[in-house]
């Protein structure tokens, strides 16, 4: 039986395991967390999608044509033509195996307005779509577990992946719970690990989101992509510990954004853009706050509180508990936020990376979504994304070798390579460093949060460069730190590998379209509408334009 090794048990990452085990294939899944602590459950908003109720207006077309509109040129027809046209029938699965979706009066599944879109086309659970989903399919994936075609491997890191002449045979994983490198062959690898969020410290995300996959592959060949483009969500609230999201279905429902001036509240997204002006798209939400120099509150007050109680009771509860706000007679203090990333790893139309066999699906894959994401797409291209790359492994002839064993390395250099790795973790336990690994992460934050903002220039991003090679300097010469777990001290050099790259494509990209601003360059560029592509080759970063499309076709 083929067997594939999934990293990552979110949202894509189960959606693939199903579909894999559904077409007869065994399925390795393994993550450091239980899906039920995933990123995928912070999903708060809900799942665009056309269902076939005529009266709402809304067509496939639509959808298909306001998400390359939000993707500002960069999202391929081709791809977002697929994600829009399957988004009925995931949502009739995902009712399927259990995920309660809010009705109104009528049991008619209710949607909700979101940025950018010509139609309300946002279908919700209550205040927790994320989670529901989430649920649902971990109650799935325990049938296939029963059946012992989907075997759960929790408290597993990524370390590496194992390649050979441009094919991949599966990874080395760390094993928190036994402590200790373990290589897991496999006939097709899919990595499933979310966006990159503690780079950048304090987000909407979860710090569990690394990117160290994403900068470990990029080392080991794998392309990247569109790395520059990162979503600022408008309205999120400062607490200790993270940026709380005031989700988008706030403005959705009626809210509205204001500054105060002498006195007189001034609705500046309204005043610029008209009636629709608080739903317009973040990228340009966060733009028009991060030009002005007040603070921005969020009314919802002025709404009906059934309507709070029944459609944003998470908005209500969130700002109670962590802002003491009440938000039915108090405007609730926002700023924007890091929440998305559009780019990642470099996919082809069926999620394959450039090395064969190694696919990439959900947040971490760069697809659909091009300069700026909309608003309820993401939990649908996590699932599009899984099921797409587990019908290409289904489909796929040239079984490895190694991944057939299904266990035992096929390869004797991923033998001497496991060993090396071996060494290299149990090397210089005993000696402490000057900067404690966690330190370097904390510094890495505080320069992507300065120098990667809403708007970026030559001048932030050349220090940016400037401040991470200096901390892949100081990485270098780290002696192992006792303190935390293995997984922080191995982690250190992919994190920073990839937020150099993310420096790079930014500074590269000498334009302003979608999330990407630059002030010395605030105008879109035509000869730029083509998707940035970085790889590295022994330390060199190359940047290209994808001019003739080549991660589309
Ligand atoms: O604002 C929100 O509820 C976020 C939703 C999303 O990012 O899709």
């Amino acid at each position: 039986m083929r067997n594939v090794l999934i990293i990552g048990s979110g949202i894509s990452g189960m959606a693939c395991a199903l579909r894999c085990a559904g077409q007869g294939i065994h399925v390795t899944l393994a993550a450091p967390f239980p899906s039920e602590r995933s990123q995928s459950v912070m999903a708060a908003g809900g799942i665009n999608a056309v269902l076939p109720l005529p009266e709402t207006g809304d067509s496939v077309a639509s959808h298909i044509e306001d998400t390359l509109k939000g993707g500002c040129g960069l999202g391929g027809r081709k791809a977002v033509t697929g994600l829009c046209q399957h988004a009925g029938e995931i949502l009739d699965y995902l009712k399927s195996i259990g995920t309660v979706f809010s009705v109104d009066d009528e049991g008619r599944p209710l949607a909700r307005a979101f940025g950018g879109q010509s139609h309300k086309r946002t279908y919700y659970c209550g205040a927790s779509t994320g989670k529901q989903i989430v649920s649902a399919l971990v109650m799935e994936t325990r049938r296939y577990e029963g059946q012992g075609m989907i075997e759960r491997r929790l408290w597993c890191c990524f370390h590496s992946a194992l390649i050979r002449d441009g094919v991949c045979y599966g990874a080395l994983l760390f094993d928190e719970a036994r402590g200790g490198l373990e290589a897991v062959y496999a006939d097709a690898v899919v990595i499933a690990t979310g966006g990159q969020n503690a780079l950048f410290g304090k987000t909407t995300g979860s710090t569990q989101c690394d990117g160290y996959t994403a900068g470990k592959l990029f080392m080991q060949g794998a392309e990247l992509k569109n790395l520059e483009f990162i979503q600022y969500h408008p309205t999120t609230l400062e607490t200790a510990q993270k940026r709380m999201l005031i989700s988008e279905a706030a403005r959705g429902e009626g809210g509205r954004l204001y500054y105060t001036s002498g006195g007189r509240s001034i609705y500046f997204m309204e005043e610029k853009y008209g009636p629709g002006g608080n739903l317009m798209t973040r990228d340009v939400i966060a733009r028009e706050m991060d030009a002005l120099d007040e603070k921005v509150w969020l009314d919802i007050s002025f709404l009906d509180r059934d309507l709070i109680d029944r459609r944003l009771p998470e908005v209500r509860d969130l700002c109670a508990k962590y802002g003491g706000i009440d938000v039915t007679c108090q405007p609730i203090p926002v700023e924007p936020s890091v929440h998305f990333f559009m780019g990642g790893l470099a996919v082809h139309l069926n999620h394959e990376t450039n090395i064969h066999n190694l696919f990439a699906v959900g947040e971490c894959a760069s697809m659909y979504h091009g300069a700026n994401r909309l608003g309820g797409n993401s939990l649908l291209a996590a699932i599009y994304s899984g099921n797409v790359a587990a019908d290409a492994i289904a489909a796929r002839k040239d079984v490895c070798i190694a991944g057939r064993e299904g266990k035992g390395p096929a390869h004797p250099d991923f033998d001497a390579d496991l060993n090396r790795q071996r060494d290299l973790l149990a090397s210089d336990r005993d000696t402490k460093s000057l900067f404690p690994v966690m330190y370097v992460r904390d510094m890495l934050a505080e320069t992507m949060q300065k120098q990667l903002g809403i708007v970026r220039s030559e001048d932030n991003l050349l220090k940016g460069l400037d401040e991470i090679d200096y901390y892949l300097d100081i990485a270098g010469k780290l002696h192992y730190d006792n303190s935390v777990m293995p997984y922080f001290n191995y982690s250190l050099q992919g994190i920073l590998t990839l937020a150099r790259a993310t420096m790079t494509c930014a500074l590269s990209r000498r334009e302003s379209r979608g999330a990407h601003n630059r002030s010395d360059y605030p105008k879109a560029d035509a000869s730029c509408q083509s998707a940035t592509i970085i790889s590295y080759d022994d330390r060199n970063y190359k940047v290209r334009l994808d001019e003739e499309g080549y991660y589309e076709s």
